[in-house]
């Protein structure tokens, strides 16, 4: 058992990720990143996070030490280096990706600031993905050998591929964080690449005449992961399965769900600086300050009786934004008032901000990217709105658990695996702590949110629920403890 259990502790694991927050983050990647390596190491596990070097993260870490050369790997691949940036936690370094060819380009990681992919998007993300499975092989990292290559998303997920085609590099193991995003290319980027033109095939990275990078890496990884339960099953489904459900299905003994968790430092509503008055479950008074000034900051009456819904959130289909749009007149005629944060598709920034033209004073729409105006909707706001089409784990609902604002969910996903919804048993039994609805329409979000606004009526159902989710914890810990039996069985085949 001890002697099982230091082999578990030793592992050596490079992650490699295109986004880590708080430096560079366009969603959930960009928090598990920076959440689960630390967690790693204190499970034991001495970590590399291997990331590109974007002008926002370069000039977080302008002491960065050149560390490595690498040399050209492909084609139509540059040279670049590696730089050591330090420490995220002891036992976790993080490792610069450094092409200002590639990556020293303003704008999100993925697109310029209209909105459009970088047209070269092939290489940069086959770039990191070739360096990833470079650095993982033997004797590249002085003194260090990586026992497994953790890949996350498309960004990364070529890795696996090169290992199989190639060889060389360690065993792989990819998370899949959000499954509608495939990094799909031209067969040209093939060559430009270094792909034998043989794994243009079904069974290999083709998808419908395309290169896929998230397929291959679904193909050719040792282990499979994604961020819940409920989502790991769905993704084998043709409903979520992007069309991908066949590989998953066929490889579903090497698929695990592993629900995310959320740095509880970051997300705590007692240590929160982002909010005018932290408070605690013990303290709740605290709560209602936040409300009142969140409402004084919005142009909102200040009345603590008018129920606040909040959300947060891309503004995309997946995130529900539709059914928002449609149900967002009843409630503010129903008498809530509503406050959104988001950025996302043009169609739907405008749609959301017709609405507070139409309803000044009882609905705002911020159209932005606001770190700390996130933490005062989630202290501040009674309610959290998430109604997604699909969500494979969602952190925004485990927030607002933790800051007593019971949310109202679509069941789906990493959704279904941390709500539970308010009925007269789950009540009874204590474990009720939001709002759960299945159909994907208005009528059912309208229901829902009904039903939430009654509970918020009722203060000794409303203290329980929110007791329940803010005494919950979703830690880290237990996903690191099972990423690691995950690795595991990589390591076994
Ligand atoms: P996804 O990764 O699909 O967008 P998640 O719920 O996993 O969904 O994570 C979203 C993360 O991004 C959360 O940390 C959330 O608070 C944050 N976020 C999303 N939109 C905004 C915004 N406009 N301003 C601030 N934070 C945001
Ligand atoms: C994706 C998903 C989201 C998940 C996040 C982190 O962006 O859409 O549900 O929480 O990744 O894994």
């Amino acid at each position: 058992m001890m002697a099982s259990k230091t082999k578990l502790s030793s592992l050596r694991i490079l992650f490699a990720t295109s986004e880590i927050a708080p430096w560079v983050k366009t969603g959930g990647l960009g928090d598990v990143a920076s959440a689960l390596p630390p967690a790693l190491a204190q499970a034991g596990c001495d970590v590399k996070v291997l990331t590109p070097a974007y002008p926002a993260i370069r000039s977080a870490f302008p002491k960065a030490m050149p560390w490595l050369e690498v040399p050209v790997l492909a084609p139509q691949l540059p040279s670049a280096r590696l730089l050591r940036a330090g420490e995220l936690a002891k036992g976790a370094e993080l490792i610069l990706l450094d092409c200002p060819a590639m990556y020293e380009r303003h704008g999100n990681p993925y697109a310029d600031s209209h909105g459009h992919a970088w047209s070269d998007n092939s290489l940069r993300f086959g770039l990191l993905s070739r360096v990833a499975h470079w650095l993982s092989g033997p004797g590249q990292i002085p003194d260090w050998q990586p026992d497994i290559l953790h890949c996350n998303d498309w960004h990364t997920a070529l890795a696996p591929a090169f290992r199989a085609l190639l060889g060389g590099g360690a065993p792989t193991v990819i998370t899949v964080h959000n499954l509608a995003f495939t990094g799909l290319f031209a067969y040209d980027a093939l060559h430009a690449l270094g792909l034998p033109a043989h794994s243009f095939r079904y069974d290999g990275v083709e998808f419908h005449g395309q290169l896929s990078f998230l397929k291959s890496g679904l193909q050719f990884a040792d282990q499979i992961t994604t961020v819940s339960p409920t989502y790991a099953q769905e993704i084998q489904t043709p409903e979520f399965g992007c069309g991908l459900e066949g590989l998953l299905h066929f490889r579903a003994n090497a698929l695990t769900g592993i629900l995310n968790g959320i740095d509880e430092t970051v997300w705590d509503p007692s240590l929160d600086t982002h909010v005018p008055l932290p408070y605690s479950v013990d303290a709740l008074e605290g709560k209602a300050s936040n409300k009142a000034a969140l409402q004084k900051r919005l142009g909102f009456e200040i009345n603590p009786d008018v129920p606040l819904l909040g959300m947060v959130s891309r503004l995309t289909h997946q995130k529900g934004s539709d059914l928002i749009l449609e149900t967002a007149d009843r409630l503010i005629a129903e008498g809530c008032q509503l406050a959104i944060l988001g950025t996302g598709e043009r169609r739907l920034e405008k749609a959301f901000s017709d609405l507070t033209h139409r309803h000044a004073h009882k609905c705002m729409v911020l159209i932005g990217y606001d770190e700390a105006l996130a933490h005062q909707i989630e202290a501040g706001a009674d309610i959290f709105l998430m109604p997604s089409l699909f969500e494979p784990c969602g952190l925004n609902q485990m927030y607002s658990l933790r800051y007593g604002t019971p949310p109202v969910v679509r069941r789906t996903g990493g959704l279904a695996d941390t709500v539970v919804n308010l009925s007269p048993d789950t009540l009874a039994d204590g474990s009720a702590n939001g709002f759960v609805f299945d159909a994907p329409d208005a009528a059912s979000l309208l229901d829902a949110v009904q039903r939430a606004v009654a509970a918020y009526r009722n203060p000794t159902i409303w203290r329980q629920l929110q007791r329940h989710g803010m005494e919950t914890h979703f830690g880290w810990n237990n996903a690191a403890e099972r990423y690691i039996s995950v690795y595991q069985r990589a390591l076994k085949n």
